[in-house]
């Protein structure tokens, strides 16, 4: 029997400060049947990404998110009904689907997925969270074997496979977290040479003796005063991947720093580009492939963070932004 009744998350009110549960709403409505080039799917997974709430605050690569709105956010689903002959039902498809229990979207805002186990999978090392760790370092860090290569978030979703990344191309690398939990995580399990916890450490010194050679590429999640801190330590013709900056999400702008780029960026050569994954679509596939044989030998693990029911997909975005989450957070939704 098909559900007739679709359970969703509105955002109610756009935070002014720090992201609350009051800022969403529980709302009910029918679920719809697809007309003519449209597919309807089951939402399995949502992937919860620090860039939600980075929507709630103005436009960026992608519009807003507004008062009243569906919350946006990516999905795996299942496809239940489709008036597309290109789907049919039980294809995996990933898409923005919205923080709902049913998805009814225009077939081409769809994206077919391979069946594989375990699907979350597709969500986390072969989604955005891999493929933006990937293309960070094979199209703009460029480490080179022996280099020393930094990452903040390192224990979060991207941070914690560019770490792997990292190694994998033979680099020093040294991830910056939030917890002393965090820190034992990736050097002891995931291979991260050292590690520097942001919380109780002063950046700067711990930087310096963990990165005895100084940095040469760092995969930037946040912005800020780390990022201040990497670049006076920075080596000449270093490069920085500009990932996103979480530090300032969750607040009202203007960040905290960094305060020198423009000079330290010249005496030092130092490349700094930002990107976006979904430039790189066209290579995915390849990208994919590449990720799949690491996994299966075992050089990169896998960790993900699953939260249950779509009623707490709120309280999982409120805990990423507050560093809860270990690996790929997601939330399973059916
Ligand atoms: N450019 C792209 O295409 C692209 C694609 C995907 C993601 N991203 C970016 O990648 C970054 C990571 O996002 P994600 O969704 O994968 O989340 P995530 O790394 O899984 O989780 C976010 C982590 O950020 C850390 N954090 C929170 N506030 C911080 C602060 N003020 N200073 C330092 N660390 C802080 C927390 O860990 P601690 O305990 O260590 O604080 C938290 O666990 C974000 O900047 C996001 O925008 C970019």
């Amino acid at each position: 029997m098909s559900a007739s009744k679709n359970r969703q998350l509105l955002l109610k009110e756009v935070p002014k400060g720090k992201l609350g549960p009051e800022h969403f709403q529980l709302n009910e409505t029918d679920v719809q049947q697809p007309g003519e080039g449209e597919v309807l799917a089951r939402v399995r997974y949502i992937s919860i990404d620090a860039a939600n709430r980075a929507w709630m605050q103005g436009t960026t690569y992608r519009a807003a998110v507004k008062a009243g709105d569906l919350m946006a956010g990516y999905a795996l689903g299942e496809v239940i009904g489709s008036g597309d002959p290109k789907y049919k039902q039980g294809d995996l498809v990933f898409g923005d689907c919205g923080w709902q229990e049913y998805a009814l979207r225009p077939a081409p805002e769809f994206t077919k997925l391979p069946a594989l186990e375990p699907v979350t999978h597709l969500l986390s090392v072969y989604g955005v969270a891999g493929l933006t760790a990937y293309f960070g370092l094979t199209d703009i860090g460029l480490p080179k074997e022996g280099e020393t290569l930094v990452i903040s978030a390192a224990a979060g979703s991207v941070g914690s496979v560019a770490g792997q990344i990292g190694k994998i191309m033979g680099c020093r690398v040294v991830g910056i977290a939030g917890s002393d939990a965090k820190c034992e995580w990736i050097t002891s399990e995931l291979g991260f040479d050292a590690a520097v916890n942001y919380k109780t450490e002063d950046v700067h010194s711990a930087l310096r003796k963990a990165c005895p050679d100084k940095i040469d590429v760092y995969f930037d999640n946040v912005g800020g005063d780390i990022l201040e801190a990497v670049l006076f330590q920075t080596n000449a013709n270093g490069r920085i991947i500009c990932c996103g900056m979480i530090s300032g999400y969750d607040g009202e702008l203007p960040l905290n720093g960094p305060r020198g780029i423009p000079g330290l960026l010249v005496v030092n050569r130092i490349l700094m580009r930002g990107f976006i994954v979904t430039d790189y679509m066209a290579k995915f596939p390849q990208a994919v492939k590449d990720l799949a044989g690491w996994v299966g030998e075992g050089k990169i693990k896998v960790r993900e963070d699953i939260v249950e029911g779509l009623e707490n997909a709120p309280q999982a975005l409120i805990g990423l932004l507050h560093g809860e989450n270990l690996g790929k957070r997601l939330v399973k939704v059916s």
